[in-house]
């Protein structure tokens, strides 16, 4: 009993110090009995090759590649370029002109293709909130989005064109800029759009092009004439019991 008591703790004793020595600090390279996946062939950052010509790990970006990403010298390189550009036509990329105000109307040309674009990226990037006709009740205000506001007041009627950019471009409050997903050019086109949404919930007769605005005024006329014999009926059949109740009293 006692021998096998001390070849038991021998055991032990052996069994911990092999394979309890795992994670305590060595200057020899460990000794593997389950070496699970740490040591891999692999290429390293800046590692030797005997198989590429100047023996080197890395591989040079292939020309004409373009950095995406949030690391610093990827920041670094689209500033620079953003710079330039920044330097070259403010009024373009941040809606400001070179004394620091806001631009009023647009830099780009306004023509039906940029109308086009803007109504496309509209669709894309602000419908969900903003609504189809930019009274703020877009889809998301059934999830939580309570506070999107509508284009149609005189604070954005009269808002210039270059804050309206900076708010797309950077976001105000509670909405996150979509300067990364809309490029200037396709921020102006949405701008457009969002005047021609705000045009149609505000308009007069006067916005209307003369050739049409005869055609308009005879529809508006028109189903006056016709509403009055087409409402008849109905109202005939639901105020069937008051007329009734009118003519037995
Ligand atoms: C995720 C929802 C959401 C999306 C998408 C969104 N917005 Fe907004 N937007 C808001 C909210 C919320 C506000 C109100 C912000 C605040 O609290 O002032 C707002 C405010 C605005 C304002 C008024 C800013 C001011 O100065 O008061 C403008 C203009 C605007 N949005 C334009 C856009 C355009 C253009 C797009 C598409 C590129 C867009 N928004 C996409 C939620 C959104």
């Amino acid at each position: 009993m006692r021998i096998f008591l001390g070849i038991f703790v021998f055991l032990c004793v052996a069994t911990v110090s092999i394979f309890g020595i795992r994670g305590t600090k060595f200057t020899e390279p460990p000794l593997y009995v389950f070496p699970d996946m740490d040591d891999q062939e692999k290429y390293r950052p800046q590692g030797e090759n005997t198989f590429y010509q100047n023996r080197m790990d890395d591989r040079p970006v292939v020309p004409g590649t373009i950095a995406r990403g949030s690391s610093w010298e990827t920041a670094k390189v689209f500033n620079e370029d953003f710079n330039y550009a920044q330097a070259d036509n403010p009024e373009l990329y941040t809606g400001k002109t070179r004394s620091g105000e806001w631009v009023r109307g647009f830099p780009v040309e306004v023509n039906h293709a940029l109308m086009e674009l803007g109504q496309q990226k509209y669709t894309i990037f602000c419908q969900v909130c903003h609504s189809a006709i930019g009274d703020g009740d877009g889809i998301t205000k059934q999830y939580g989005v309570a506070t999107t506001l509508s284009y149609h007041d005189d604070r954005l009627r009269d808002m210039a064109e270059g804050e309206i950019f900076n708010t797309i471009t950077h976001g105000k409050n509670t909405m996150s800029g979509y300067g990364e997903k809309l490029r200037p050019e396709e921020r102006w086109a949405v701008i457009a759009y969002l005047r021609a949404l705000q045009r149609a919930q505000n308009g007069t007769l006067d916005d209307v092009p003369t050739p049409f605005k005869k055609e308009l005024l005879e529809s508006l006329q028109a189903p006056a004439q016709d509403s009055t014999p087409a409402d008849e009926p109905e109202t005939t059949q639901e105020d069937d019991s008051s007329t009734q109740a009118e003519s037995t009293e």
